[in-house]
């Protein structure tokens, strides 16, 4: 990791680390790139933007290429074409994981998130249908392998060799980026300077950083990040669930864990909802853990970025807040449970999964009223 990493905003699992909750500023919607979590397979590269090329290949062009013969854009010619401004929720697959410990004895593996490994990012750069349409597409194209020129990833004597994971053609046509920018700044190398993919609304590791190349092609793609990684195993899961795309619903306080807040005060209480699959519809929270409910404000019943284009649409986060006066000085729970367009709710238990991924159920945020 090569950003600075203050204590206060991060908590620090070596080659990863998390938000911290308690350091979001509420008055700010995007996150800044100095207080994104973090998560490397191995280390972040140095890459030289100016010798940067990404290379485009593969028999799903309409002119097929071979990986020797790819097309090459540079940063230059990549940043001519038109620009795209897109705010979306980057979020790990196994954020909340940590929480598995609190439903179940059987831990899950895998970095212990609590709830940091998410913000909402202004992406910026060139949709990546946009390239494909400009190279040529074959109708016949079923996928894309995004690549990554980070080092090889050996894990327990196995080596899987660089970070990629194919993604449906139906994605890459549709909402996926190119993305050179965050919040109107180049990325930052742990973010995937010089050019990172997005692919909103989905898992975190769709977001190839560090791109090297993209393969388009006719058949479909395998990789051990959609077949050993990011699939359901365990648990009650049949062997062939299939690779995860789709983020669940979640959501947080914008809180220390655990928290002291002073007896005898009304306070506004914030935090944040989020989901893969589009705008957040409402947010109940409990203050008395869990017995009565009431709905909070949300900031945008319509679950959109403020001054968010379009496209952007239900793609980042909402904010919510509810007033809270502590009854008596002693230890609460509080808890949050949002729903989303798509009728999704956090659920109650997230059903056990050997490798932590999807923890989406309602958490019981410690309050010690003092
Ligand atoms: N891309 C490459 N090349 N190498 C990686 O290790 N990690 C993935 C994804 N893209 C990864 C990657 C994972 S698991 C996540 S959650 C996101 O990047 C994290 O992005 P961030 O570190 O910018 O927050």
């Amino acid at each position: 990791i090569l950003k600075p990493l203050p204590p206060r905003r991060f908590v620090d699992y070596g080659t990863n680390a998390e938000m911290r909750w308690d350091s979001v500023d509420p008055a700010r919607y995007h996150t800044a790139q100095r207080h994104l979590f973090v998560r490397n397979h191995t280390r972040t590269p140095t890459i030289d933007p100016a010798t940067y090329g990404l290379r485009i290949f593969g028999d799903g062009l309409r002119e097929p290429r071979s990986e020797a013969d790819a097309h090459v854009l540079s940063l230059r010619e990549l940043k001519r074409l038109p620009r795209h401004v897109h705010t979306a929720v980057l979020e790990c697959t196994g954020n909340g994981r940590s929480f598995f410990a609190s439903q179940q004895d059987e831990p899950a593996s895998g970095t212990p998130w609590t709830l940091g490994a998410v913000g909402t990012v202004r992406w910026e750069g060139v949709k990546l249908r946009h390239v494909l349409r400009r190279l040529g597409v074959s109708p016949r194209a079923v996928a894309v392998m995004a690549t990554g020129l980070d080092d090889e990833f050996t894990s327990g004597g196995t080596n899987y060799g660089r970070v990629r994971r194919p993604f449906a053609i139906e994605k890459a046509l549709d909402d996926a980026i190119l993305a050179w920018a965050a919040n109107g700044e180049d990325l930052l190398p742990d973010h995937g300077f010089p050019l990172r993919l997005v692919l909103p609304g989905w898992i975190g590791i769709a977001s190839i950083k560090w791109l090297g190349s993209l393969e388009v092609s006719r058949r479909g793609l395998t990789s051990p990040w959609n077949t050993t990684f990011y699939r359901m195993t365990g648990g009650d899961y049949p062997a062939d669930s299939p690779p995860l795309t789709v983020n669940p619903v979640r959501s947080a306080w914008e809180l220390p864990w655990a928290a002291t807040l002073p007896a005898g005060v009304t306070r506004t209480l914030t935090g944040r909802a989020w989901s893969g699959a589009g705008p957040i519809r409402r947010v109940d929270v409990s203050l008395d853990g869990g017995r009565s409910w009431r709905p909070a404000e949300l900031e945008d019943p319509r679950g959109r970025a403020p001054r968010s284009g379009p496209a952007d649409n239900g793609t980042g986060w909402t904010r919510w807040s509810v007033r809270w006066r502590a009854p008596r000085a002693g230890s609460y729970e509080l808890l949050a449970r949002a729903t989303d367009r798509a009728g999704r709710r956090q659920p109650l238990v997230t059903p056990y999964n050997a490798q932590g991924y999807f923890f989406d159920a309602v958490v019981r945020h410690p309050v010690t009223v003092a």
